[in-house]
């Protein structure tokens, strides 16, 4: 198959653009990248300085600890981010954002990229977001990271395996975590016993109702002991479509 005639374009502002491709140069999500399905790349956020020192941050108005991005170096930054991505989503990695879901995943790798604003020190000038309400706040969850460049190779990893042909046809996304809003099944291979334990009956019958029937009920299963939250809007969902 050959590549898409626009791929799906990730651009990175960071002020560590060596942190990428990092891990995805590898596998699969690495061979799309190879292949032209997706392009990446990096703006160096402090190109964008204007004093000799090549300065990116300050102390926090008010006082306390950390150090503030200044928001004409981000902006600046940003705009030219823009101007070559303009209809790539505009998303700022922080702590404070919405929490990332496979939805929003699958939302934007159905769009024409992403940009990608990686924060560093305490966070960014408040003023950067108020002036760009089409730039996104996301989160990858509730802990906290030393900057945005992991939180951005997570959603670039997410996204990108959901792009035509970077994953193989027979790794179909319907049964993945979270497709039925579920966790998956567990998974069993050869041998069929191993250490004293035996796969389960169910999938060496042959029977695909009983196979279908017994990797749903494990879903459920596993989803209504972890997932609460999971649970409770499963059991909406289904009692609704009932
Ligand atoms: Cl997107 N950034 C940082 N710095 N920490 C995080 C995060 C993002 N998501 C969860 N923790």
């Amino acid at each position: 198959m050959s590549p898409q005639l626009l791929p799906w374009t990730a651009c990175v502002l960071t002020l560590f653009p060596e942190m990428f491709p990092g891990m995805l140069e590898h596998s699969l999500v690495g061979r799309g990248l190879e292949e032209g399905r997706w392009s990446l790349d990096t703006i160096q956020i402090r190109d964008f300085a204007t004093d000799k020192h090549n300065t990116v941050d300050d102390t926090p108005c008010g006082g306390g600890a950390g150090m503030v991005m200044r928001p004409d170096v981000v902006a600046d930054a940003l705009e030219a981010a823009s101007v070559r991505f303009p209809m790539a989503k505009k998303v700022f990695l922080t702590p404070r954002g919405k929490t990332l879901t496979q939805e929003k995943v699958r939302e934007l790798a159905e769009g024409p990229g992403v940009v990608l604003l990686c924060g560093r020190y305490e966070g960014i000038d408040q003023r950067v977001l108020d002036e760009h309400d089409d730039l996104e706040e996301i989160s990858i969850g509730d802990y906290v990271l030393s900057g945005g460049e992991s939180a951005a190779t997570v959603l670039l990893d997410a996204c990108v395996r959901l792009l035509p042909g970077v994953i193989g046809k027979e790794a179909s996304h319907e049964d993945e975590s979270f497709e039925a809003g579920l966790l998956e099944y567990p998974h069993y291979t050869r041998p069929r016993v191993w250490r004293g334990r035996e796969v389960p009956e169910t999938l060496l019958s042959g029977h695909h109702e009983k196979i279908l029937a017994w990797r749903k009920s494990q879903a459920q299963r596993i989803t209504q002991d972890r997932r609460p939250d999971l649970w409770a809007a499963y059991c909406k969902e289904t009692k609704g479509s009932a």
